[in-house]
């Protein structure tokens, strides 16, 4: 009865503002966003396809040199294709739910300065599988990977002062407080597919405020892109892409924000996710606040389960 109140809540709250309704709506008031990133190096993440290609194409094509990782030599390789000789636009193959080949990743970008980074990579999953380093494989691709690439870039001096990070949320953060073990599930039996995403995005979102208060110098942002019509909405919630496929955002409307994030640096604030240009609550209901961990909790859980790779 709880968890039927709780969607119904959700989806009354949310369905008209994440469709396309919501952004044909808002960006009656918007001006052009006429961007220019001439001179600036990105490096988006699961650049292959989705919300990250759209992100990839559109900053290119406003001028940027664009590193896309994903895991797929092939599929990354149609991106450049299709992205043609003009646009400056160079594939990265990376598992990046492998925290080896995060980084290794990192070594390869050695000496590069990265102006905007965005942790695009997301997945929900339906089924428990653990990746050969040990971890549940939408925490490693959700939140493990993204903070190491993060944490060994900053490190490296790739990200430094003036670069801005991006990272990708999801309206689902707005299911789960911030908890640590569970978002690593071990076994099937403790394993669920959604809250596990929600869990993830809400922890990007704690750790985006952390990183904004250990590094001033740089932007850190947390977005949502909307619900839009993806390969992974396709294969992970087939029910409810049937039910909402006539409403759900195309990739470049989901990629709108992050792109307006990029090219207007607005200044950061805590507690909020970027959405539709513009800065709401990263807490819409209550019960997400009641969590009994701090940020300081999260990055040494974090640190935890990546130390055997740094
Ligand atoms: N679509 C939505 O409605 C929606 C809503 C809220 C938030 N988001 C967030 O937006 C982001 C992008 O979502 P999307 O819908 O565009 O996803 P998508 O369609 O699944 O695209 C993600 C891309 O990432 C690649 N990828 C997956 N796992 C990878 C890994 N381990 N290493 C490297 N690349 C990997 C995929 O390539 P493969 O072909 O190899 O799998 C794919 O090209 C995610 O963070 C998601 O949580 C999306």
């Amino acid at each position: 009865m709880l968890l039927l109140w709780r969607v119904l809540q959700f989806y009354g709250r949310f369905f008209l503002s994440f469709t396309a309704i919501g952004h044909s709506v808002r960006s009656l008031l918007w001006k052009a966003l006429e961007a220019d990133f001439t001179g600036q190096t990105w490096l988006v993440t699961g650049a292959s396809g989705g919300i990250g290609k759209a992100v990839a194409l559109a900053a290119a094509h406003a001028g940027a040199r664009v590193i896309i990782a994903g895991r797929s030599a092939e599929k990354l390789e149609a991106v450049v294709r299709e992205a043609g000789p003009d646009l400056d636009i160079t594939a990265e193959t990376a598992d990046l739910s492998l925290m080896r080949e995060v980084a290794t990743l990192v070594d390869r970008l050695a000496g590069q300065k990265i102006d905007v980074l965005v942790n695009n990579v997301g997945v929900l999953l339906n089924r428990h599988s653990l990746t050969d380093e040990g971890h549940e494989t939408s925490f490693a691709t959700n939140i493990l990977g993204h903070y190491l690439l993060t944490e060994k870039l900053l490190e490296a001096g790739s990200l430094g002062p003036g670069s801005a990070v991006i990272n990708m949320s999801s309206g689902g953060m707005h299911n789960a407080p911030l908890v640590l073990e569970p978002m690593n599930a071990m076994t099937p039996e403790r394993f669920n597919g959604v809250a596990a995403y929600a869990m993830h995005k809400r922890a990007m979102a704690v750790l985006t405020d952390h990183w904004q208060a250990q590094h001033g110098e740089l932007r850190f942002y947390l977005t949502h892109p909307g619900w839009v019509d993806t390969d992974g909405v396709k294969t992970s919630l087939p029910t409810f892409r049937k039910l909402l496929k006539w409403v759900l955002r195309d990739a470049d409307q989901g990629a709108d924000t992050a792109l307006w994030l990029a090219a207007r640096r607005p200044e950061p604030k805590p507690e909020t996710v970027w959405f539709d240009r513009a800065a709401r609550p990263a807490h819409a209901f209550k019960r997400t606040r009641a969590s009994k961990h701090a940020p300081v909790d999260l990055v040494a859980f974090l640190d935890g389960a990546t130390r055997k790779r740094r």
